[in-house]
């Protein structure tokens, strides 16, 4: 789709290299250098007109970041992207520092690579974005380049489904976009249909997507890097294509973004091309729970109950809380095919924005380990999680008094947190994490790295969970 190959590594610096972005302290002419350190006072990124002086007919100088934290020079290098696309620029190289570590290659490449993404489906005329050469210091370099290449198509193709309105993005459309990562990657797809689901006994899942002529689907991906083992890694997906809040209609400013409820789905997707393109050597699946969450006679009602795949029976007191309900049964199949860990993304409550807002991203775990390898590939990624309790005075709010669970907590308390346990009791003990990126998947305004909209957020913290197992 759209975005993808506007970076290439190159080997040395080309005659004529369009506009360059530098680090501080390579060899500049001196004018240069002074105008760069005088742009330093109001911005970390400099841009200068090289007049004659050098054979760039620009020069993007970059002040390099304190420290050498991932996120820092995630973002620096995101800021230099931004500066060349605000300037129109259409081919540019980039001079990475001849001691560069091995290690700052993903950050470069996904702060530059993300800066330059724009959804323009819809558009007209597109932008004339740049192409940036990569100037690489040493093979090592290149090779954790290419795999950062990997890592920021996931990231791309997850922003591309987001954006995507629900009109061009239902289950069918979702499901196309499985099967080419299947393809590309060479993982195995099972597609299990509404009636497959209903029979095996998947209730929440079709009982969510039945009031749509889009029939809801269970999707789900097999990367065998260890081909002898037969346990896995489960990822589980929230796809709800788009949310109206069923019979309890979500008012007109909360549905009109909501074609992004599929963004954990989409997350799960963005991870399994991230992983696939990288050949990780372990075992992984990634189910995603797709349905679209509309009104219609036959939709589900305010005090229905209905039982999950592991025979749970749910008491279902708000139609809008519909996440929780298709992620019980992915969760459940995950479970029983035998999944070692379960990790689900979710765009799962609104109250994670009145928590974190849009900086972190809340974080749940019933084990101390995973929590803490989360949080650490996190860092490595450059981005944030904040871990949530799980007290179990929280798990008493979703107990039902007609059913085992009921799908809300008590009114507007700890909403998260509730949303959080109602699904922990569907890994049935195996170690579960669970991300709730409804704030962080989306962002209300452009930044340094990329447009309004879809982020891709935790597609790297994923991807680099898994690397590290
Ligand atoms: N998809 C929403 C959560 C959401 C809200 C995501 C805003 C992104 C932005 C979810 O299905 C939902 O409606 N949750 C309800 C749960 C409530 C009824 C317990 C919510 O958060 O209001
Ligand atoms: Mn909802
Ligand atoms: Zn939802």
């Amino acid at each position: 789709m759209m975005g993808r190959g506007r970076l290439t590594l190159r080997r040395s610096l080309p005659a004529r290299p369009g506009a360059l972005v530098v680090m501080e302290g390579s060899d500049l002419p001196d004018p240069i250098a002074r105008e760069a350190r005088r742009q330093f006072e109001r911005s970390s990124v400099a841009v200068i007109p090289s007049l004659g002086l050098h054979p760039a007919n620009l020069l993007v100088v970059l002040k390099p970041p304190a420290g050498d934290a991932p996120e820092a020079l995630t973002r620096a290098w995101g800021a230099a992207g931004r500066k060349l696309v605000a300037e129109g620029v259409t081919r540019a190289t980039a001079v990475v520092p001849e001691n560069a570590a091995p290690d700052n290659a993903r950050p470069l490449v996904l702060g530059l690579g993300r800066a330059l993404y724009r959804f323009e489906r819809y558009q007209e005329n597109p932008s004339p974005l740049p192409k940036v050469g990569l100037v690489s210091p040493s093979p090592a370099w290149s090779r954790q380049a290419r795999a950062a290449f990997a890592v920021l198509e996931g990231v791309l193709l997850t922003r591309d489904l987001v954006n995507t309105p629900a009109e061009d993005m239902g289950p069918a459309e979702l499901e196309a976009a499985a099967r080419d990562v299947a393809r590309s990657t060479g993982m195995k797809i099972r597609v299990l249909s509404a009636a497959r689901c209903r029979k095996m006994g998947m209730g929440a899942l079709t009982a969510v997507g039945r009031a749509s002529t889009r029939e809801p689907r269970m999707i789900v991906l097999e990367h065998r890097g260890r081909p002898r083992e037969r346990g896995f890694f489960a990822f589980a997906g929230k796809g709800i294509v788009f949310d109206t809040g069923g019979l309890d209609l979500k008012p007109p400013a909360g549905m009109l973004l909501m074609k992004k409820d599929m963004g954990g789905a989409a997350t799960v997707l963005g991870a399994a091309l991230a992983l696939g393109g990288l050949k990780v050597r372990h075992n992984l699946r990634f189910y995603l729970a797709v349905a679209e969450n509309a009104v219609a006679g036959n939709a589900i009602r305010p005090g229905d109950v209905i039982t999950a795949l592991d025979g749970t029976t749910i008491e279902i007191a708000n139609t809008d809380a519909e996440g929780r309900l298709v992620l019980a049964d992915a969760i459940a199949l995950a479970v029983r095919e035998g999944a070692h860990h379960v990790l689900d993304a979710a765009t799962l409550t609104g109250a994670a924005m009145i928590a974190l807002g849009r900086i972190r991203v809340p974080m749940m775990a019933n084990r101390d380990d995973f929590a803490a390898r989360l949080e650490a590939a996190a860092d490595r990624a450059g981005e944030r999680v904040w871990r949530l309790p799980m007290d179990p005075e929280y798990r008493d709010q979703v107990r039902s008094k007609i059913a085992v669970l009921k799908n809300v907590g008590k009114g507007r308390e700890a909403g998260t947190i509730a949303a959080g346990v109602f699904l922990e009791h569907f890994a049935a003990g195996r170690p579960w994490a669970h991300l709730d990126i409804s704030p962080a998947s989306w962002s209300d305004s452009a930044g340094d790295l990329g447009p309004e909209g879809a982020t891709g957020t935790m597609v790297p913290t994923l991807t680099s969970l898994i690397e590290a197992l």
